[in-house]
């Protein structure tokens, strides 16, 4: 199995802090917001990585991370995304790195306070398909939101809808198998003139391919002041995933 981190986008939420850096660089509490989603992958045994990252500051990426010593890693993986193109079209670039193998994604602005551990053993145990992960949430409509049948199960996602079927946010760690390459292939652009990872995953509901598990601990996006706000307050008070 290997892992994934998008690192690209030009941050525009964070204007004027994204102009002279990535977002994925900027502090969240005492380290650059980049290191939570590694860690992430690290702390749950996953120590193939390729940070997808893009923009006029790439560089700053190899100075910082470097070999990926500091996350015990004897090696790290990158590539360049040129242009805007939304999380799915930033996923495309990995299919090489796949090489056909299982793959876990983390958004780099999704951080976690505990791990991902039991959901990533029960992917490497599933048999094909996917596995998103969900968290109850104040604010659904900023984010894809699940909605369930009468039976609990996830019958579709919903990107940012004005009226959301559910408490719930699908967060930015997402499990495909190799077909999720060929399924990014068939995308359009959505209205936000992206490739949504919405999309890909309602391929993998469509066929009955799709498992669910809710996150344990809190968890935060950080592409907002709002947001960028809260992860710094919420590591300062109760630490992160920390190896
Ligand atoms: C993206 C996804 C959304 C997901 C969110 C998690 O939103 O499109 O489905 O819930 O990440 O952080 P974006 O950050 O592109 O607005």
């Amino acid at each position: 199995m290997k892992g994934i981190v998008l690192a690209g986008g030009l941050g525009t939420r964070l204007f004027p802090l994204t102009k002279v850096t990535n977002k994925h660089l900027l502090p969240v509490y005492d380290e650059p917001m980049i290191y939570y989603p590694i860690r992430t992958l690290v702390n749950a045994g996953i120590d193939e990585i390729l940070i997808v990252t893009g923009g006029n500051h790439a560089g700053d990426f190899l100075k910082l991370i470097g070999n990926g010593k500091d996350f015990g890693l004897r090696h790290i993986n990158y590539t360049y995304q040129e242009g805007e193109g939304g999380i799915a079209a930033a996923l495309s670039l990995a299919e090489f790195f796949a090489d056909n193998d299982k793959i876990v994604v983390v958004l780099g602005d999704n951080i976690i306070e505990k791990n991902i551990r039991r959901a990533v053993a029960a992917f490497r145990s599933q048999k094909e398909g996917a596995r998103i992960m969900l968290k109850e949430v104040k604010d659904p409509q900023r984010f894809g939101v699940p909605v369930f049948n009468d039976k609990g199960k996830v019958v579709r996602v919903e990107e940012k809808p004005d009226n959301p079927a559910s408490h719930y946010a699908v967060i930015g760690i997402y499990m495909y198998d190799h077909r999720v390459f060929d399924f990014i292939r068939t995308l359009g652009p959505s209205d936000r003139g992206e490739l949504e990872i919405t999309d890909v995953n309602n391929f993998y509901i469509r066929e009955g391919k799709m498992e669910c598990d809710i996150l344990d601990g809190w968890w935060t996006d950080a592409g907002t002041f709002e947001s960028l706000r809260c992860a710094s307050n919420m590591v300062a008070e109760t630490g992160a995933n920390k190896l």
